[in-house]
């Protein structure tokens, strides 16, 4: 412990001369927070290639610094995989997210952006995504399968055939398998079922071609979106085929116009004077409380991280003892799904 005092002491009168950055933690729930949140939500979904959307479901922490001529902040966002493959050029708000029972995937991210000239960039972003535990899923719920289940692909693949045999004898484009996107199998009644949702990709071949068929160049080809179940009582497949994306949206360039709600004053805020948040360790006071850190950048660990306790507001009762309200947290946010 004495050493650590002396760091302390160290660092204090190092830092003297440093202009101390203003920290505010705004309510999870304020409009900052969900202008960032939804800012990070349209950015994740623009940058990937394979996978279904992922929509905003809590927020689960934000801090702002408040430098001169920027503000950074660092949330923890709480994300749910939709139906939508990221292909699929429906809205995330129009995309309905996956239940519990249809085995839910959850993202956590690490996020930090800055914003500057009262634009938001994501500079960056760390998620962990996993499906939610089998422990409370009921009995007969869909469980997954690896996506290298033999027997389901063989389905998927059959189930493309039949969609790319639709028209008997119109030339039409025929589509092949993009990226198989989930396999999952579920006991019901009429016995085991298998399904799976998989994104297609116009090939160069029509339907009545046979032989080789490859994908079309990106440009020009149109992608699509199969869901496929099988059973013993035969097969059913339902494929969309997406409009026709015209150009990149440029709009997703890592930049958007930010929302221009002003920071709202709230009494979380480290005075500024205080003298003992250098800009040190404010650095590793927002990293450190996450254990995915955000920052890779390791400062003497053995200085203490002092954690500000909620605060807890106190009120004198008539004639009796000061009683303990207690705080409301104003973080995490409120869950948008489950
Ligand atoms: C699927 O992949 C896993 C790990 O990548 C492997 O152990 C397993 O043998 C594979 N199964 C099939 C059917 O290819
Ligand atoms: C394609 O459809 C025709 C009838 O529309 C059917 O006779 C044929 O077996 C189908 N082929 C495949 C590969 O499903
Ligand atoms: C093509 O379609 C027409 C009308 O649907 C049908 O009469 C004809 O027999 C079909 N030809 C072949 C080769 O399947
Ligand atoms: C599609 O492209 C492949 C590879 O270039 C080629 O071998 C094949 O003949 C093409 N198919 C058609 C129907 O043009
Ligand atoms: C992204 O924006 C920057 C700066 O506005 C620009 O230089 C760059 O070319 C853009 N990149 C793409 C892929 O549009
Ligand atoms: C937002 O801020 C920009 C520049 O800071 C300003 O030009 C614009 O008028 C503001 N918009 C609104 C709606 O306040
Ligand atoms: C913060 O607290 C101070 C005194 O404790 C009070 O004067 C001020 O109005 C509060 N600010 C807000 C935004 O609640």
């Amino acid at each position: 412990m004495r050493v650590v005092c002396v760091l302390l002491g160290v660092l204090v009168a190092g830092a003297r001369a440093v202009v101390l950055p203003q920290i505010t933690e705004p309510p999870c729930d304020s409009l900052e927070a969900e202008a960032a949140a939804a800012f990070f939500q349209d950015y994740i979904n623009a940058q990937r290639t394979t996978g279904f959307k992922f929509a905003l479901n809590q927020i689960d922490k934000i801090k702002i610094r408040t430098l001169p001529d920027m503000e950074i902040y660092k949330m923890e966002l709480d994300l749910l995989e939709t139906k939508c493959h990221v292909l699929d050029p429906t809205p995330v708000a129009a995309c309905p997210v996956r239940t519990k029972a249809e085995v839910a995937v959850d993202a956590d991210c690490d996020v930090a952006f800055i914003k500057s000239g009262g634009v938001l960039k994501v500079t960056e972003h760390r998620c962990k995504t996993e499906p939610e535990s089998a422990e409370d899923m009921c009995l007969g719920c869909p469980q997954l399968l690896p996506l290298n289940d033999t027997n389901a692909l063989q389905m998927a693949t059959v189930s493309l055939a039949a969609f790319n045999n639709r028209t008997a004898n119109v030339s039409i484009s025929k589509y092949a398998v993009l990226e198989v996107g989930r396999l999952s199998t579920q006991v019901l009644a009429g016995g085991t079922h298998v399904f799976a949702e998989y994104a297609i990709v116009e090939t160069n071949c029509t339907t009545t071609d046979d032989g080789d068929c490859v994908p079309l160049n990106k440009a020009v080809a149109t992608y699509g979106f199969c869901r496929a179940g099988s059973a013993s009582a035969g097969m059913a497949v339902d494929c969309r085929i997406f409009e026709p994306q015209l150009a990149v949206e440029p709009a997703m360039n890592g930049t958007v116009p930010a929302t221009n709600s002003t920071v709202p004053t709230t009494n979380n805020t480290v005075p500024a004077s205080s003298g003992i948040m250098p800009l040190l360790m404010v650095d590793m006071m927002l990293s450190a409380e996450s254990a995915e850190s955000l920052d890779p950048v390791k400062v003497a660990s053995v200085i203490p991280i002092v954690k500000r306790q909620a605060p807890v507001a106190e009120t004198v009762a008539p004639g009796g003892e000061p009683a303990a309200v207690p705080f409301v947290p104003i973080c995490p946010g409120k869950k948008k799904h489950f």
